[in-house]
């Protein structure tokens, strides 16, 4: 039963019970009194973003105002170091271990995205790895891992994406110039990246009217250990002469391509693969 006399008792409790929320809107407003660019609310997660393109795309996006959720498979140490640059500069960032080729842990990996930061609205499935050997000598290992990790992978990445992207969002798969180079050695390789310019292309059309671009980044030759690891200076030489801006492509310049995609201007390029190799093709 209630009169009068209950009302105070009651008041106190609601106010005990709100308490707790009003600190942590108090806390969380603590941490924002910085002037925030236009899309500060917007989320992104980007796979494979320890180190080389990933990494500089992370960065890339979070000065565009960004939160962004930073991947590795094994390198935890350098995915809590871009969280760190992030958070230095300004930004808002936290990192997630997931194996890519573990559908489970592309699940968690974009639950963990939701429960940091409410959403997503740009997906980069950038996560990869280069095997090469002619096809005589290509291991079955090798051959595996790769349509593993890139193919497999970067489905599980690209399904997630088409269930949770906000509409107006952008979804980016990371393919290669070598679908077109089609060079000895990277014929496996190459097919697991001519995929994602086909998934690129049906996904766009799947999501009819959700205003969402789906698209394929396609780099040439960047300086990340993906590409340099085992080959001699020379070989690394020769590819820079066959660009003809002689030199290699750096991260920041895919991360660029990649931000571009991403502004409000890139919106009408939707389903295509985009060729960023400073003309190496
Ligand atoms: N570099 C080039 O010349 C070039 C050219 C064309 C296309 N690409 C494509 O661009 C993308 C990035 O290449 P990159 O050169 O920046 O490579 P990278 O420097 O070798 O970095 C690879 C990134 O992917 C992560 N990764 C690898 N396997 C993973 C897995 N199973 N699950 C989650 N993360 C995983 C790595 O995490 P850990 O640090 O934990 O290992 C790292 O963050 C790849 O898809 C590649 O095919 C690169």
């Amino acid at each position: 039963m209630s009169g009068p006399t209950d009302m105070p008792r009651r008041a106190v409790l609601a106010a005990a019970a709100i308490a707790p929320a009003v600190l942590a809107a108090g806390a969380a407003r603590a941490q924002s009194t910085r002037p925030a660019p236009a899309s500060r609310s917007k989320v992104a997660l980007v796979t494979g973003s320890s180190r080389g393109i990933g990494a500089a795309t992370a960065r890339r996006l979070a000065r565009d105002g960004y939160a962004v959720t930073v991947n590795c498979e094994k390198n935890r140490d350098l995915a809590a170091g871009v969280v760190r640059e992030i958070e230095a500069a300004g930004g808002r960032a936290i990192w997630v271990q997931a194996d890519v080729s573990d559908p489970g842990a592309v699940r968690r990996l974009f639950e963990e995205n939701e429960r940091a930061f409410g959403g997503v609205d740009v997906v980069v499935s950038n996560a990869g790895i280069m095997r090469l050997a002619a096809f005589r000598d290509m291991t079955d290992a090798d051959f595996s891992r790769m349509v593993d990790v890139n193919q497999k992978g970067s489905f599980y990445v690209l399904r997630e994406a088409a269930r949770r992207v906000r509409d107006g969002g952008r979804i980016i798969t990371l393919s290669s110039s070598i679908t077109q180079l089609r060079s000895a050695t990277y014929g496996p390789y190459a097919a697991t990246k001519g995929a994602q310019e086909l998934f690129a292309n049906v996904l766009a059309k799947e999501l009819e009217g959700r205003m969402i671009s789906v698209n394929a980044m396609a780099p040439g030759v960047v300086n990340t250990s993906l590409f340099t690891d085992g080959k001699t200076p020379q070989q690394i030489a020769g590819f820079a002469a066959r660009t003809p801006h002689k030199r290699l492509g750096e991260p920041s310049d895919i991360a660029d391509s990649i931000a571009a995609l991403c502004s409000a201007d890139g919106g009408w390029i939707n389903g295509q693969t985009v060729f960023a190799n400073g003309g190496i093709v």
